[in-house]
């Protein structure tokens, strides 16, 4: 029978693996838990005008890369429905706030949630199509005071503290505001205007884009279109004065809490519904995630509540890629493994039980010289003597009959992949100062 294997761009995920996954997902909930987030947990597919009014047509997410179906009717008192696996959280919290009034509350509603999310897009390291985010959202009417920058601050502050107790390194916060939604339309057309005389000469991505969703041209990762998108009009000159305000605002609380980051006026995001601040986290190149190095994203949308047909409700959020996130822990893991991997200045490999005497004799000899040194066995084959050693040392000294007699030994290096011969007397200071060719080389 043929064997079934997992679809493409989904992964298992394993023990001892599992483990990390688990202990990641503890220290996001204490996190949340200090900063008064309770947990929310939406359906994983729903209704698919959800993402289409919320996340927006034109975005890549909803135009491409949505698993979307029609659920047929079972009975005559059911319809049939357009149903999409979640391709992220932040509709279906908003939708959730909404149709559980919790406007009503007058409270800022600060909800976090962990799980799978869906994409079609093409599968590569650090990108699935079914993915894990840790994410959450801070929402509520006007007066709650969830339009404030200090909510920002808050959040990203927030961002910080956990990636930092997550032993997350090297992390860089890349923030920007895109203005209200007034502020928007008026830099849109003027990135419109702007791309007409240089479209001829953008890549064919980003002349498809200059036409569909011109500001995803600005995060277009293109190199050769780089030089002409800094030319392209910036955001922030199209700012209104209170949108201009409020990112002062959010800039001058992340200083007073010594949160870095670096403002990108490039950073558009790729949701439809983000307002004023947004924001990335991202990961320098090496960090295990290949050419995606967002390990989260997130921003305000205080618009998006009423695009779904609920009450004002500013809000701002954040989901962290969890599979990027184990990703860079684990590469970190290995690097400081790397880093701090000692191995011997030498293994001894008698080349049979007789000579085992011999090869003691030599390991007392080195050791006694400051050489650090294991002992192998003359009953191991000759394959297992070089696995063994080249595991623990960086060179391997093979004592055999003909050694023995001669007192002239065979040394392999593992680094140089060389070997040569050297008289006994000169052992010591070879091994030590690491010399890869005597005078007797072969
Ligand atoms: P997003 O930027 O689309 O934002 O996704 C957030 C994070 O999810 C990304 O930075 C990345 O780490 C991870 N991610 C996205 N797609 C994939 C994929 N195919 N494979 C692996 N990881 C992926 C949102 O989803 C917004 N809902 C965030 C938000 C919350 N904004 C406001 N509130």
């Amino acid at each position: 029978m043929a064997v079934i294997f997992r679809v493409r761009g989904t992964r298992d995920l394993l023990p001892p693996e599992t483990d990390l996954w688990n202990r990641v997902e503890q220290t996001a909930r204490s996190v949340f838990a200090r900063y008064g987030f309770g947990e929310i947990r939406t359906p994983i597919f729903e209704d698919t005008q959800l993402f289409s009014r919320g996340v927006g047509e034109e975005t890549d997410i909803v135009s491409k890369e949505m698993y979307t179906w029609e659920d047929r009717a079972r009975a005559e008192s059911e319809r049939a429905q357009s149903l999409t696996l979640r391709p992220e959280n932040t509709a279906g919290v908003v939708r959730a706030y909404i149709e559980h009034k919790l406007n009503e509350t007058g409270m800022l509603q600060k909800m976090f949630y962990i799980g799978p999310q869906f994409r079609r897009e093409r599968p590569q390291r650090g990108r699935y199509r079914q993915f894990w985010q840790i994410g959450a959202e801070v929402l509520g009417p006007a007066w709650s005071g969830a339009e404030s920058a200090l909510r920002d601050a808050e959040l990203l502050e927030m961002l910080a503290t956990l990636l930092s107790e997550l032993g997350v390194r090297g992390w860089r916060l890349e923030l920007n505001s895109i203005g209200s939604a007034t502020d928007r339309p008026r830099y849109i057309a003027a990135l419109r205007e702007a791309l007409v005389p240089i479209k001829g000469r953008l890549c064919e991505d980003n002349r498809r884009r200059a036409d569909t969703n011109p500001l995803r041209v600005l995060d277009s990762k293109a190199p050769e279109d780089q030089a002409l998108i800094d030319t392209l009009p910036k955001i922030k000159d199209f700012l209104d004065e209170e949108s201009t305000e409020h990112f002062r605002q959010v800039l001058a609380a992340l200083d007073v809490c010594d949160v870095p980051y670096n403002v990108n006026p490039r950073l558009v995001r790729g949701l439809d519904y983000y307002t004023r601040t947004t924001f990335e986290f991202t990961v320098p190149d090496g960090s295990g995630l290949g050419t995606q190095n967002a390990l989260l994203g997130g921003g305000r949308y205080d618009g998006l509540s009423e695009i779904l047909g609920g009450p004002k409700a500013p809000g701002i959020g954040f989901a962290i890629g969890e599979d990027r996130l184990i990703l860079t822990l684990q590469a970190q893991v290995e690097r400081d493994n790397a880093a701090v991997e000692r191995k011997l200045d030498a293994f001894i490999a008698p080349m049979g039980i007789a000579q085992n005497a011999a090869a003691l004799s030599l390991a007392k000899e080195l050791r006694a010289c400051g050489l650090s040194v294991e002992l192998g066995d003359g009953m191991f084959r000759l394959r297992k003597s070089f696995e063994t050693a080249d595991k623990l040392a960086h060179r391997m000294v093979i004592v055999g009959e003909d050694e023995v007699n001669s007192g002239v030994f065979t040394v392999k290096y593992f680094a140089a992949g060389e070997q040569s011969k050297v008289p006994r007397a000169e052992l010591a200071s070879v091994l030590t100062a690491g010399i890869t060719r005597v005078s007797q080389d072969l």
